[in-house]
Order: structure tokens, then sequence, then C-alpha cells
């Protein structure tokens, strides 16, 4: 509540009424309010808009095949793992859903084969096992998405979803500890899973360096950067920009938005403080302005299915026009207080 009431200090740009609505709101909610609405949600943790009461995730058990939805505990509540967790006993299971909360129909399902041909039968990538990244939300217990490598999910139809060179936001909440090289991305994509060029993708990536055009920051690493095809950005140049970060908390909110000319990069703990800007200004080159954007989304493999990356996603959304960095102060405020835990 300190948290929240130091943030809406903060708030200019919004009146009482509304400040006091920003408040009690989920991330959804919040971004709908600073008018950039989300139009993919995807958490296996929580749900995303204080109304939202709709399946959070799919898995499918080893057993007879069978699978379930997992809801939250209520509408606008963290996820109900006990459905999970009397499915799945005696058994294995993997994530074979993540809903899309926002009403686009935006879901992500096992990636199909592109450039990089997945492990599985027609060139799938692997599904994510439900029970390998248990935490605690808001004292309660929950699943992540544990990506290992050749792991990733994906949607080439989508529907709201920026294109060309619409702006757009993206955030995630990772666990920062959990990391590879390429491409553990989140974010907007080629549609037919084959590399486009330069400028037909617009991720957060997270990760280390390492591959082709993979960039780095400060430090040793991960870092939080932008997958924007042929090349993963730390900042406008290709290569080392040392005002990124190496970026390790156990629970890390991610953010990249990006509009005409003009992205940034963003960053925090989850469990407490407030956003910092890594990167604030123009596109790397001409081969990124104007972006070609293609709309589709990933979920853990890059847009032409390179699949070495890996890492643990607990929530995120993309939303239509370009987020201020007040509303993602929100957006932040919330996360926080979903006091997002280890579990032992
Ligand atoms: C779960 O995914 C793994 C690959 O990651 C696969 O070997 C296993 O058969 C899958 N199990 C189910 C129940 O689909
Ligand atoms: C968090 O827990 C409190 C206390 O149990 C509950 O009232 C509240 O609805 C929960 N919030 C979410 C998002 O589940
Ligand atoms: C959570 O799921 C269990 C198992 O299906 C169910 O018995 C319980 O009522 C659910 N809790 C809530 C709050 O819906």
């Amino acid at each position: 509540m300190i948290i929240m009431l130091s943030v809406l200090r903060l708030s200019v740009a919004l009146c009482l009424a509304s400040t006091a609505m920003v408040a009690e709101a989920a991330v959804c909610d919040i971004y709908g309010y600073g008018k950039t609405p989300c139009v993919a949600a995807h958490s296996t943790t929580r749900a995303l808009y204080d109304a939202y009461n709709g399946p959070l995730y799919q898995v499918k058990r080893a057993y007879d095949s069978a699978t379930t939805d997992i809801k939250p505990l209520g509408p606008g509540r963290t996820a109900n793992a006990t459905i999970q967790d009397i499915f799945c006993a005696y058994t294995t299971c993997n994530i074979t859903i993540i809903y899309d909360q926002s009403g686009h129909s935006n879901h992500l399902t096992q990636a199909p084969p592109g450039k990089t041909q997945g492990p599985n039968p027609g060139g799938y990538d692997n599904l994510a096992s439900a029970t390998a990244a248990p935490i605690i939300i808001n004292g309660t217990k929950a699943y992540g998405l544990y990506i290992a490598p050749k792991t990733g999910y994906r949607q080439d139809k989508t529907s709201g979803i920026a294109t060309y060179d619409q702006p757009e936001g993206i955030y995630e909440v990772i666990d920062g500890t959990h990391y590879g090289g390429c491409c553990f991305d989140y974010g907007n994509v080629e549609g037919n899973n084959m590399d486009n060029g330069e400028g037909h993708m617009e991720t957060i990536y997270f990760g280390g360096t390492g591959g082709f055009n993979v960039g780095s920051g400060a430090g040793s690493g991960p870092w939080i950067m932008s997958d924007m095809e042929n090349g993963i950005f730390s900042g406008q140049n290709y290569g080392m920009n040392a005002n990124d970060p190496t970026i390790n908390y156990r629970f890390t909110t991610a953010i990249v938005k990006g509009e005409p000319n003009h992205w940034a990069i963003r960053g925090a703990n989850a469990q407490s403080g407030s956003l910092t800007t890594f990167y604030d200004g123009v596109r790397p080159s001409s081969n990124y302005n104007p972006m070609r954007k293609e709309g589709a989304i990933v979920l853990g493999v890059g847009g032409d299915n390179t699949d070495g990356g890996e890492g643990t996603f607990y929530e995120g959304a993309m939303t239509s026009g370009y987020p201020s960095d007040n509303i993602e102060a929100y957006v932040q405020a919330n996360i926080v207080n979903m006091n997002y835990k280890t579990s032992s």
C-alpha cells in the first residue's frame, strides 16, 4: 500500500477518481485506463483483468491424454493450482494452451516448425512441463511456464496486434536467474515462422549473448534486449550498449515498447521498487525504420523458431498503442502487490 501510494503521488496525468480506480486495477485494466489496451494477455499465475474469470491455461496429462483448464480462484484472482494438482496427480502434465485473456483469442499453443525445425514429428517444438516452475503468488501456490531449450509457443493468426510501424507495448514477469542464449522471446513476430528480415519482429528478449547479432550490455548478463529480427538490441547499436545492465532478480519485470523511429527497454525487480529505463531512443538503422511488424505472437523461441533459448515466464501482455511511463509505473506497482515468492 505504501508503494502504491507513492506511485499515486507521482501521477499528474490522472484525476483523483480515476487514480482510485487504477489503484484497484489489474495490469490490463491499467493499460486500458491509459488508452493502450491489452490485445494479448497471457499468464499461468493469475487473471490480468479484475473481471477475468475464464481459463488461464490448459494442461494435458500423460496417463490418458485428457486435458483440463486451470482457472483463477475467482474473478481477477490468482490461479487455482489445486485443479492442476488433482488432475496431474500420479502422472505427468504439459502445458498445451496459454489462453489470451484480452478477448482477442490470441491463445498460444505448441510452436510449429519454422526456419528451425523443432524436435517433434512435423517439426513442432516441445511443450513445457506443467510442474517445473512452482511459485507462490499473493500467498497461494501457482505454476510458471518453464521453457527449456527446444520449447516454444506461438499464435500466427492473431487479431488486434500491431503490424508494420504501429505502436505497441510489451511487458512480462520472468525468472531473472533462468536464462540461456537465443532466443527466449515474447512478442511480435513473423506470421510464417521464417526470418523475413530486419524489422519484422518486436519482442522482449531475455538472456545472455552468443549467436548471430545477439547484443549485450554491462556486466556478464543476462540482459533485457529487443529481438527485432537479425538483430537483438540492448540499445541503439549492434553489439554492446553499456547502459543496459545485467538484471537477474529472481522475479524480474521486463518491458519493450516501440513506435515509429522510437523504442525503449525498461526493467525492474518484480518484488519491489520501480522501473528503470535502460534505453529510450531511435531505431537502430533505416532497416528498422519503418518497422515491418507482422503481428504474430511467440513465447520462448525466435521469430524463425530459433529454439536454443530458455527461461521461465509468469505473466505478460501486449498492448495496442505506446504505453506511457506513468501507466507502466502502475503496472509495476500491481505486479509488486501480487507478492511473487519462491516456494520452498
Ligand atoms: C510432454 O512434453 C515432453 C517433451 O518436452 C514429451 O516428451 C512428453 O511426452 C509430453 N507429455 C505429454 C503428456 O504430452
Ligand atoms: C490476494 O489474497 C487476498 C487475501 O486472501 C484476497 O482477498 C485477494 O482477492 C487476493 N488477490 C488475488 C489477485 O487473488
Ligand atoms: C479450486 O479447485 C478445486 C479443485 O477443482 C475446487 O475444489 C475448489 O473449489 C477450487 N477453488 C475455488 C475457490 O474455486
